[in-house]
């Protein structure tokens, strides 16, 4: 299988910036925001990787090989990004927001590898999932390790503010992710819930990695309640992008397997508004493949093709950009600085992003 997610932003900048001919738009050195943020931020983010690679380690053997096949594999490193620009943007000269910036990655880690279990996904960041590889028994257990290893580091950092961010917010992220189980195979679903879901699953970790900015830069609460905003409306975004890519994504640039979401009964915000505006026939459609998880191998062609046809990703994508104007909103009360305006169009990024 083609490896498709570069190593780290940071590589993947670079190599872009080599091959920019032959690469899709994303693998450009094009200025992209998330290029933009992780150049400004490069020697914290190092730092951060190199923690991550050292704290992975374990006396189990299968720990840290198991960690680092999903680790180095990619990703975005969006949630330690933002960590370190929060507190950067708060003024923080000090680099107790490394350790912290690699706490959210842990938990971020853990939940993909939570995540493709329960979602029987079989391809993470281009390369295959954990579970395929592994199997589901070893993702699980190393991914509770992450989390535990992500807690003892809070531990080490003595903060209790951060602490509590982290814990409360891991155990929403496990609640989001159990409405979510409980919430699939409803063709009914309100797009109310849908938001309850995505904002328990995904924005709250993005709003704790911002907020603990604030924390450890010791800046009074309406700063840190600014950054939590901006990263709660950002991971609504996110997430609804990310619903959207699953069904009109790429799936080499995308780095996992298209119709996931599809596959898996789980009913989305696309799904949502296609079922609303659609007729009875398309109704009956998403009834007998999404409720009574009849599929037959023509059917995720036609559903991108009804959800093309209802305009339901278009506007999906209309939506996330009304939480990413509300992020952008939030950072209102900052100076204006490079960073801040990296921050405001990394809202666009999260929303148009290809992978
Ligand atoms: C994937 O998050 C899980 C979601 C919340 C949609 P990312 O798209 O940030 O994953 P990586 O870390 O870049 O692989
Ligand atoms: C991500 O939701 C939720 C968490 C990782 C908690 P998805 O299931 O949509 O994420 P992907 O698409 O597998 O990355
Ligand atoms: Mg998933
Ligand atoms: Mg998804």
């Amino acid at each position: 299988m083609a490896r498709v997610v570069p190593l780290d932003p940071l590589r993947r900048a670079k190599r872009a910036q080599a091959s920019s001919a032959e690469n899709p738009s994303r693998l450009r050195g094009d200025g992209s925001a998330l290029t933009r943020l992780t150049a400004l931020v490069e020697d914290d983010l190092t730092a951060v990787n190199n923690l991550v690679l050292q704290r992975l380690l374990s006396r189990v053997p299968l720990v840290p090989q198991l960690a680092r096949h999903v680790i180095a594999a990619g990703g975005k490193r969006l949630r330690p990004l933002l960590t370190l620009a929060g507190a950067r943007l708060c003024g923080y000269e000090g680099t107790r927001h490394h350790a912290l910036a690699a706490c959210v990655e842990f938990m971020h880690t853990a939940t993909l590898l939570h995540d493709d279990v329960v979602d029987a996904s079989t391809v993470r960041r281009g390369v295959p999932s954990a579970n395929a590889l592994f199997g589901n028994a070893s993702s699980v257990l190393v991914g509770d390790f992450l989390i535990s290893r992500a807690f003892q580091m809070m531990v080490e950092d003595g903060s209790l503010d951060v602490l509590r961010i982290l814990a409360d917010t891991g155990a929403v992220i496990a609640e989001g992710e159990v409405r979510q189980l409980e919430a699939a195979r409803t063709s009914t679903l309100s797009e109310q819930t849908y938001l309850d879901i995505i904002r328990a699953k995904t924005a709250e970790l993005f709003a704790a990695s911002c907020q603990i900015g604030a924390v450890v830069a010791g800046r009074p609460a309406p700063e840190e309640e600014a950054l939590r905003t901006f990263g709660l409306n950002l991971g609504i975004a996110f997430q609804i992008a990310d619903d959207v890519l699953d069904y009109g994504g790429e799936q080499t640039l995308l780095g996992k397997t298209v119709g996931d979401d599809f596959r898996e009964g789980k009913v989305t915000l696309p799904v949502i508004l296609a079922i609303h505006r659609g007729n009875e026939a398309e109704r009956a459609f998403w009834r007998r493949t999404m409720e009574e998880q009849d599929r037959r191998p023509e059917d995720l062609l036609h559903a991108q093709r009804l959800l093309q046809a209802r305009e339901a990703l278009r506007d999906s994508l209309e939506r996330a950009h009304h939480y990413g104007a509300m992020a952008r909103d939030a950072l209102g009360l900052f100076p204006d600085t490079p960073l801040r305006r990296v921050l405001l169009d990394l809202v666009d990024f999260a929303v148009d992003r290809d992978f």
